[in-house]
């Protein structure tokens, strides 16, 4: 393992202790965002159903504790059902097999999670819009609505279960379409100064491109900075997974525009191009996913710009860490302060179980545990 700093053990250590506590309430479930203290329970057809599992398995991979593997395994075979229930499915996929079954194939190499983690990515890859080049993200939300259009920068995240698909598979086709998605997400997300939409809306018929959406974010041509976080870590791993440098020059603008709009304690606001009279909550979240893609982005450039990259993400998990965590109280989640959705006022300054993942999979990148579940 590699040197690290003190406060990372002490970190981890702490993270290993509320986990191993929290897990005995919370058991085989699946948290999304903690209200009073608590974690409140989502459904297993949620988009955040891998991030628990995952977490398990980051502590897992460490500690070999038995009981954080049972529960990691039961909360997989729990999404069985919801990978048979085609309505329910969307292009969150990647997240929700990605921390579940391929995080279970990598470490173990159990053949079942394998087969569940190829199924996952074949019915990403159905996804795709041939005509406009993009992954759909949703279906509709209420009866009649009509989203066959709609891309959203999340799905960057969702891309590595397909480059990992077609690393087992030797099969292409899965790759083919990552790549795909990618290059449009170059042409339509990211702007000349590494800010990124959150929502493009397409034609379905013709694939052309109709408009920019404000989804998660203030307006359309505002910065959502966890919008901002995903574009950072998934192209990033789109640039691992393809050797294309166009990926990684884009990362980088990305990050650069993230890291210069970060406050001073280096932990974002919800939207970083906000009207001076609208309220601007941290978004803890998006800093603990930039600091994952910002840590894997300084072992991707040369050792000149690294350390840029590799001190952003430092910086902003000891903040995290040391400022926005409550490790001696009752509180459930590891980091405070995570906005969900501000536009629909839902969980704000609450704990969020993503915000929660990324933290410890950044911790354990600094522990020098650099083998990536995506
Ligand atoms: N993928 C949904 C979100 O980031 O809130």
């Amino acid at each position: 393992m590699t040197e690290q700093p003190l406060w990372v053990n002490e970190a981890w250590q702490k993270v290993n202790e509320k986990v191993e506590r929290t897990s005995k309430r919370i058991g085989a479930n699946f948290p999304h965002a903690s209200e009073n203290g608590q974690y409140v329970l989502a459904e297993p057809y949620w988009w955040t159903a891998g991030f628990w599992p995952g977490l398990l398995w980051q502590l897992y991979r460490e500690s070999k504790n038995e009981e954080l593997k049972m529960i990691a395994v039961e909360c997989e075979e729990k999404l069985d059902a919801v990978q048979h229930d085609y309505y329910r499915l969307d292009h969150d996929m990647g997240f929700m097999w990605t921390l579940t079954s391929v995080a279970h194939y990598k470490l173990l190499g159990d053949e079942n999670s394998k087969r569940r983690a190829l199924l996952a990515a074949n019915l990403l890859m159905g996804r795709f819009n041939v005509n406009g080049n993009y992954i759909r993200a949703w279906n509709p939300w209420t009866v009649g609505e009509d989203n066959s259009g709609v891309a959203i920068i999340d799905c960057m995240m969702n891309l590595p279960l397909l480059y990992w698909a077609s690393e087992e598979t030797g099969d292409p086709r899965f790759k083919g379409v990552a790549k795909r998605h990618a290059e449009m997400v170059l042409n339509h997300f990211v702007r000349s100064d590494g800010a990124v939409h959150h929502i493009v809306r397409f034609d379905p018929d013709s694939g052309e491109r109709i408009e920019a959406l404000g989804g998660q974010g203030y307006s359309p041509d505002s910065a959502w900075s966890r919008g901002n976080a995903w574009a950072i870590y998934g192209l990033t791993l789109s640039y691992h997974y393809t050797g294309e440098t166009k990926y990684l020059e884009c990362a980088k603008r990305v990050a650069h525009f993230f890291v210069s709009h970060l406050p001073e304690d280096y932990v974002p606001h919800w939207d970083f191009l906000l009207p001076a009279d609208v309220d601007s909550p941290r978004d803890s979240s998006a800093g603990a996913i930039a600091a994952c893609g910002l840590l894997l982005l300084a072992d991707k450039v040369n050792v000149t710009e690294a350390p840029i990259y590799q001190r952003a993400g430092e910086r902003i998990l000891e903040s995290l860490y040391k400022n926005y965590g409550d490790w001696e109280g009752t509180e459930e989640g590891l980091v405070l302060e995570g906005t969900s959705h501000f536009p629909e006022q839902k969980f704000m300054k609450n704990p969020l179980i993503y915000g929660d993942y990324y933290f410890v999979e950044g911790l354990a990148r600094l522990k020098g545990y650099k083998e990536l579940f995506w």
